[in-house]
C-alpha cells in the first residue's frame, strides 16, 4: 500500500474526513468530465463535484495561470497591498455581473460561507452608516442553504445541517419558499399566483421585524436543499420590490447558480432582478482554487461613508486563487460555456440534458425532474400518486448514489426536501463541456442505478 492510500480502509485515516463510516476512493487525476482514482477507475462527474466545476477538469491553461502568478507573487496582505490580478479581475467580474453593478466593487474571499458572512456584515455596516442603526436582522427562507459557518447557518434553513448547532446561532425570521411540486398553498396552476402568497409572507416578516430588518438573503434557484427548484413567475420580482419598499437590502446567494451554471451569467437575470449584493463561489474558480466573491452595487459601496469595511480574512483576494478565477472567467467566455448551459437554447448541451433527464419520469420511483440550465434535480418518491417520500432511514438517494458510483457515475445525493428530514433527491450539475454521448451514457447508468436502488 502506498503512503497516499495508507489508512484508506484501516480503522482511522489521519485525515478528519466527512464520514468515519464511509470508504472514499482516492482521486488522483481529472480531465474534462472525468475523474480517476488510484485504482485507475474512471468516473463521469455528472454533478460537477457539488455543482462546482463548469469548465471541465484538468484544464492546463488554468494551472499555467496559477503557476505564473505563484512564481511572480504568491501572496500579499490586503491591508498592505492591492495587486494587478485583483484589480483586473474585479473589473472584469463587475462587467460580467452586468449594468446593475456598474461602479460597484468586488470583495474576494476563499469560498461560499466566507462570502455569505461577508455579505451579512456588509449589509449591517451599510445600514448603520446610512443612519439605519436599528437594522441588523437578516431574513431568509426555510428550505435553504447558505453555508456552514455560524453566521451562514443562522440564515440557512437546512434542518439537518443546523439542528445541533441551533443553540449557538442567532435566529431571525425564516419565510416559506415556493416549491411547486409540494406547494404549501395546494395550487393547481404551477404556482402562478401563489408566488405572490410567498412574497406576502416576506412582507409580513419584514413588518414583524419592526424596523430591524437589514437584509433578505435567498438562492434564486434552490440549490442543494430542495434540489434545483425554480421559482414561479413574478415571485422574485415581487420579493425585490417588497424589500426596496421597506429599505431592506436584497442579497442573492449565487454560490451554486452563478457564473453561467443556469445559462445566464447570474441566475437573477432570468427574472430581471437587480440585487444589492450578489454572492459567487463554486463556479467562480470551477474548483481550481478556493475562491468566493461578494459583488456590491455602487450604492452599497458608496454607503460605507466611513471609508473602511470592518472585516477581513488573511487570505482574502489571494493572488493565486484570483489568477485561477480570472483564467476560468476567460475560458468560460472564450468557449461560450454560459450559452452551452442555456437549456432554452436549441442545440445546447443543457437542452439535451433537460430532455434526457425527463425520460427518467417513467420510473416508478422518480416523482419529479426539475431545474434549469445545467442545474437539475431528480426527486424520488415511494408512491407517485400521493408523492409520498421514502422513509428517511432507507436513504434512497444514498442508495442510488452508491449504485451509480459502482458504475463510474458521480451524482450528489441530498435528503430532507419534504420537511427537512424526509424526501430524497439528487443534484445533477455536470461541467458544460459534457457531450451528448456522455449525457446518454450517464442517463443510462442513472436509470440502472435507480432501478437497482428500487429493487433493494
Ligand atoms: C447557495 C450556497 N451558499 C453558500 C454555500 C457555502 O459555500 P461553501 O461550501 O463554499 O462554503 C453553498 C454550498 O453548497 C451554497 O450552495
Amino acid at each position: 500500500m502506498s503512503d497516499s492510500t495508507a489508512g484508506q480502509n484501516s480503522p482511522r485515516s489521519a485525515v478528519f474526513r466527512r464520514s468515519f463510516r464511509k470508504t472514499f476512493p482516492s482521486a488522483v487525476r481529472g480531465e474534462g468530465v472525468y475523474l480517476w482514482d488510484t485504482e485507475g477507475k474512471r468516473y463521469l462527474d455528472f454533478s460537477g463535484s457539488a455543482a462546482v466545476n463548469l469548465i471541465g477538469h484538468g484544464t492546463p491553461e488554468i494551472a499555467a495561470a496559477m503557476t505564473e502568478q505563484a512564481t511572480q507573487l504568491e501572496f500579499v496582505h490586503t491591508s498592505q497591498f492591492t495587486t494587478p490580478v485583483a484589480e483586473d479581475y474585479a473589473r472584469e467580474l463587475l462587467e460580467f455581473a452586468g449594468e446593475n453593478f456598474r461602479g460597484g466593487a468586488v470583495y474576494f474571499t476563499c469560498g461560499g460561507s466566507e462570502s455569505v458572512e461577508t455579505a451579512l456584515k456588509l449589509a449591517r455596516q451599510y445600514q448603520v452608516e446610512i443612519g439605519q442603526t436599528r437594522r441588523y436582522q437578516v431574513l431568509s427562507r426555510t428550505q435553504s442553504y447558505h453555508g456552514s459557518t455560524l453566521g451562514a447557518l443562522s440564515v440557512s434553513g437546512n434542518k439537518r445541517r443546523r439542528e445541533i448547532y441551533l443553540p449557538m446561532v442567532r435566529e431571525f425570521a425564516h419565510v416559506g419558499i415556493p416549491y411547486c411540486y409540494r406547494c404549501a398553498y395546494d395550487c393547481t396552476d404551477g404556482c402562478r399566483n401563489c408566488g405572490q402568497e410567498y412574497a406576502a409572507e416576506l412582507e409580513r416578516a419584514i413588518e414583524a421585524a419592526n424596523g430591524e430588518a437589514a437584509a433578505f438573503i435567498f438562492e434564486p434557484i434552490s440549490g442543494a436543499t430542495l434540489g434545483a427548484v425554480v421559482p414561479p413567475p413574478g415571485y422574485l420580482q415581487t420579493v425585490t420590490e417588497v424589500c426596496r419598499r421597506h429599505g431592506v437590502l436584497v442579497i442573492a446567494d449565487e454560490v451554486m447558480t452563478g457564473m453561467g451554471r443556469t445559462g445566464r451569467n447570474f441566475a437573477v437575470e432570468h427574472w430581471d432582478v437587480a440585487p444589492d449584493i450578489l454572492i459567487a463561489a463554486k463556479g467562480l474558480s470551477s474548483g481550481y482554487a478556493p475562491l468566493g466573491a461578494v459583488i456590491a452595487t455602487k450604492e452599497v459601496v458608496d454607503g460605507i461613508v466611513s471609508g473602511s469595511f470592518l472585516h477581513g480574512f488573511t487570505y482574502n483576494a489571494h493572488p493565486v486563487s484570483l489568477a485561477a478565477g480570472r483564467a476560468v472567467l476567460h475560458r468560460l467566455q472564450q468557449r461560450r460555456l454560459v450559452q452551452a448551459s442555456d437549456s432554452g437554447r436549441e442545440g445546447s448541451v443543457a437542452a439535451k440534458l433537460e430532455r434526457s433527464l425527463s425520460t427518467l419520469l417513467d420510473l416508478k420511483t422518480v416523482g419529479e425532474v426539475r431545474g434549469i440550465g445545467l442545474l437539475r434535480g431528480v426527486e424520488f418518491v415511494s408512491d407517485k400518486q400521493s408523492k409520498k417520500p421514502f422513509a428517511p432511514d432507507l436513504n434512497f438517494a444514498g442508495r442510488v448514489t452508491s449504485a451509480a458510483l459502482k458504475r463510474g457515475l458521480l451524482v450528489y445525493p441530498i435528503q430532507g426536501c419534504v420537511d427537512g428530514v424526509s424526501g430524497d433527491h439528487l443534484l445533477i450539475a455536470p461541467p458544460a463541456v459534457i457531450t451528448a454521448e456522455q449525457i446518454d451514457w450517464a442517463i443510462q447508468q442513472l436509470r440502472d442505478s435507480i432501478e437497482e436502488a428500487g429493487a433493494q
